[in-house]
């Protein structure tokens, strides 16, 4: 039974997750904030909503991003959460519309990661990320978080998995969402945003020498949160 010390006079802190693509940082970072009645914030969800602004706007045509347009445009975007009660997610709602399938799709996927490397969409999207963070009480998962966004957070997680377990855990994913694709699409997209995200110039993904690296390819979910919570109970009484 995986428990934390619960008393509300236990301090609040903010939790950092970072890692490579699908190795299940949502999942882990989801159940956590279940478990400590925190806010879960899903970054990549932010940047898909970016991306799936740009392609809705036609910024981004036939995989060309006019970033000029973009950069433009980004005063208009209004990016919040909304705690979805049926599925127990933090659904992503893109200037009042919930756009949480939306933003779940293969062409946003492809595209999601060069709209990331934009200066101007990090600086409004981590200073957003900041802001939710201020009051501690924080799941937050990314690339950056612990490097850029929370560099004072009081837990800092990096996860990664063979990228074979990575790809079938994605794929059946996508599989159970109705969402058509091929095993090898999948493969290949991770590989090339892992490659992307840890080569690009603005905050690029990188494990910071505080963070504490889980390695979930043999985990199951249940021993991933009892090695976490563990983390936690340490932090929040120390
Ligand atoms: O976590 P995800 O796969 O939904 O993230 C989508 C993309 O967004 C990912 O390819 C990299 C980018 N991203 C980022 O650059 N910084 C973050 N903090 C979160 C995601």
């Amino acid at each position: 039974m995986i428990s934390i010390k619960n008393n509300n006079m236990v301090k609040k802190i903010n939790i950092a997750i970072d890692g490579y693509s699908s190795c299940g940082k949502s999942t882990i970072a989801k159940s956590l904030a279940e478990i400590l009645h925190y806010i879960y914030i899903d970054t990549g969800a932010m940047y898909r909503a970016i991306t799936y602004f740009a392609l809705k706007e036609k910024i981004i045509f036939n995989g060309h991003i006019h970033v000029e347009k973009l950069i433009q445009s980004l005063p208009d975007i209004f990016i919040s959460f909304e705690f979805n009660e049926n599925t127990k997610n933090a659904d992503v709602i893109l200037n009042g519309v919930n756009i949480e399938k939306e933003i779940r799709t293969m062409e946003v996927a492809q595209m999601v990661s060069k709209i990331s490397e934009i200066k101007e969409v990090r600086e409004k999207l981590v200073s957003l990320q900041q802001k939710i963070a201020e009051q501690k009480g924080v799941v937050m998962d990314g690339r950056d978080i612990g490097s850029v966004v929370l560099p004072d957070a009081e837990i800092k997680l990096f996860m990664t998995a063979d990228q074979k377990v990575r790809t079938k855990r994605r794929y059946k994913e996508l599989l159970e969402k109705g969402i058509n694709v091929s095993e090898v699409e999948v493969y290949n997209n991770i590989l090339e945003r892992d490659t992307n995200d840890v080569n690009r110039k603005e905050s690029p993904l990188i494990q910071t020498d505080d963070a504490v690296i889980l390695d979930n390819t043999y985990l199951t979910i249940e021993e991933q949160l009892e090695f976490v919570v563990n983390l936690v109970n340490k932090a929040v009484t120390h």
